[in-house]
């Protein structure tokens, strides 16, 4: 299975992703975790996207592009990925089109998670994120049974740099203008579903697995 999971920032695109590779076991393909990881690892790849990431705006393409096409083209993604966050814009999508092209495949579906803006800004103002298992939880919708500690592995939950008000609003109009063309974009291939986002969790995960049950 060979997907892309579209959303705003705060749609729940990465709390959909943990229940779908969980089920399916296809790799999570995260372009925001990686550039996260990169920029604690100290790399050169976090510092060309930490700049750019603290202002909530996109990290260049020729950057992007190339993590993710180097990424499709390990072993564990021959049989089917779980891309999030990425493409963010119709050049990526066309250049997504040209790697897996190269690589002699396509993608199966695209699942755009749909929430209204005003939804988004209380998402992200009360997400709690674990740094050792990378598990996504709310205060409020989606709350740890200890507050602050992470159900799985007991570590303490810490809240993303590019959650701050400011950064968010820009995040948002940053998305929300690339977001059109490329939801046109993929209704010409056929192959979009979209989910209505502000239902329960366990709600929308039942919407996107009947739509993975075909594949
Ligand atoms: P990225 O990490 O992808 O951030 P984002 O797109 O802003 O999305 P988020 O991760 O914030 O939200 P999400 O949809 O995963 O929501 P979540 O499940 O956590 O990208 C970060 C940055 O990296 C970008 O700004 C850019 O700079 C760069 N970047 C990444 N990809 C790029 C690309 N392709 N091109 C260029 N630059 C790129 O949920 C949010 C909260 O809501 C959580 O607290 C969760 O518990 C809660 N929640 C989830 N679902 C529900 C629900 N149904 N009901 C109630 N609460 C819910
Ligand atoms: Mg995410």
């Amino acid at each position: 299975m060979k997907l892309v999971l579209m959303g705003l920032p705060g749609a729940g695109k990465g709390t959909q992703a943990e229940k779908i590779v969980e089920k399916y076991h296809i790799p999570h393909i995260s372009t925001g975790d990686m550039f996260r990881a990169a920029i604690k690892n100290g790399t050169e790849l976090g510092l060309k996207a930490k700049s750019y990431m603290d202002k909530g705006d996109l990290v260049p393409d020729e950057v992007t592009n190339g993590i993710v096409r180097d990424r499709l083209a390990e072993d564990d993604a021959k049989d089917g990925f779980l891309l999030d966050g990425f493409p963010r814009t119709v050049d990526q999508a066309k250049e997504l089109e040209n790697i897996l092209r190269d690589l002699g495949t396509e993608l199966d579906a695209v699942i755009n998670i749909n929430v209204d803006q005003d939804v988004l800004i209380e998402r992200l103002a009360g997400r709690f994120i674990c740094p050792t298992c990378g598990k996504t939880y709310h205060t409020v919708f989606n709350p740890p049974k200890v507050e602050g500690i992470c159900d799985l592995d007991g570590s303490k939950l810490y809240q993303r740099e590019d959650d701050k008000r400011e950064t968010v609003e820009n995040r948002l109009a940053v998305n929300l203008k690339q977001t059109k063309p490329l939801l046109d974009f993929y209704k010409e291939t056929g192959k979009l579903h979209n989910i209505n986002g502000e239902q329960d969790i366990d709600v929308v995960f039942t919407e996107v697995d009947e739509i993975l049950a075909s594949f």
